[in-house]
């Protein structure tokens, strides 16, 4: 495991160590995160290689089959963001990783860890990559990544390490090679502190409950007037209870300040980084506004959510 400042830095690293160059081809979903689109469009701008976003089903899910049909004897990665910070789509990872036979995965799981199990993980993916600040619970500035055996990897940056002081060289093994400078250690410390909460907790017991909220409103929400809930539905196991929503009535943002200034609820509105999850989601250029249930929420809360919903709606005309 090497630690680094967030998810972002991870991905980066990761996509270092693999040296994509011109011929090669990498395979990602269309909803991915900037921090993995931008650095997939560097590569390809700077270095040529071809990168191909295969677009998701009707209900947002990608289709494993499809990955196996566009492998090519140059694909060299895939790429996955296993759930959408804009529609809550989880994606069957393990499925593409099978269908992709002995193509590497590189798996973001800014929106899965902490809040879905993922013990198995490590025994099917090569890469996963981390955020220590979301479902983890950490301190903002943590954040890392699991290498699997044999995966190539390549300093981003190169300096003090605390081994091998004699040498001029930065050092070649894990996770030295990834880990130049001084760690942000509080942050570090915090994480562990969250991470042993998680455990005595238990993921399963906090799936159970995000997924609750999200449902209850989701029901609600799905029968407000002239509102989209994007995404698989309530109850949906293919799904986290990262929850946006399009209300025809009012702009992403203008719901979202309704919402904070009537309510004291708290979103966020727009396009989240992710243009590309919006474009396939058909909420684009406009964007969402997007709840996200956690494990210190309420059933209360959750059905306030929508309920204020309704309300706002109703008082812009229609409900
Ligand atoms: C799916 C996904 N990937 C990557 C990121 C980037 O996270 P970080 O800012 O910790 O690098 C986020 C968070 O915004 C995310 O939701």
């Amino acid at each position: 495991m090497c630690f680094g400042p967030n998810v972002t830095w991870a991905i980066n690293a990761a996509l270092h160590g693999f040296a994509l160059g011109p011929g090669d081809h990498v395979l990602s979903g269309r909803l991915e995160h900037n921090s993995t689109a931008r650095p997939l469009r560097l590569v390809r701008d700077r270095r040529g290689t071809d990168w191909e976003a295969v677009p998701p089903g009707p209900d947002g899910i990608l289709d494993p089959e499809e990955f196996r049909r566009r492998r090519r004897p140059a694909t060299r990665l895939i790429v996955l963001n296993h759930a959408s910070n804009v529609t809550g789509a989880l994606q069957p990872a393990r499925e593409i990783k099978e269908a992709a036979g002995d193509v590497p995965i590189l798996v973001d799981t800014a929106q899965t860890a902490g809040s879905l199990p993922l013990d198995d993980m490590a025994s099917w993916a090569d890469v996963i990559c981390f955020t220590g600040h979301k479902g983890l619970l950490g301190p903002t500035g943590t954040g890392g990544l699991w290498l699997g055996e044999g995966m190539p990897f390549s300093p981003l940056a190169v300096g003090g390490s605390g081994s091998r002081s004699e040498s001029l060289e930065h050092p070649d093994f894990l996770p030295d090679a990834l880990e130049a400078g001084t760690l942000n250690t509080h942050g570090l410390a915090g994480l562990a502190a969250a991470a042993e909460f998680l455990l005595e907790t238990g993921i399963g017991r906090i799936r159970d409950h995000e997924m609750r909220l999200a449902g209850i409103f989701m029901e609600g929400a799905s029968k407000v007037p002239g509102l989209s809930v994007l995404g698989p539905g309530p109850g949906d196991p293919r799904r986290v209870a990262t929850v946006s929503v399009v209300m025809e009535q009012a702009s992403s943002s203008d719901l979202a300040r309704m919402l904070e200034e009537g309510y004291g609820i708290m979103t966020r509105s727009g396009l989240h980084c992710a243009p590309m999850a919006h474009q396939a989601s058909g909420s684009y250029p406009g964007g969402s506004t997007r709840f996200s249930f956690g494990f210190f929420n309420t059933e209360e809360e959750a059905a306030t959510a929508a309920r204020a919903l309704r309300e706002i709606a109703a008082s812009r005309g229609r409900g």
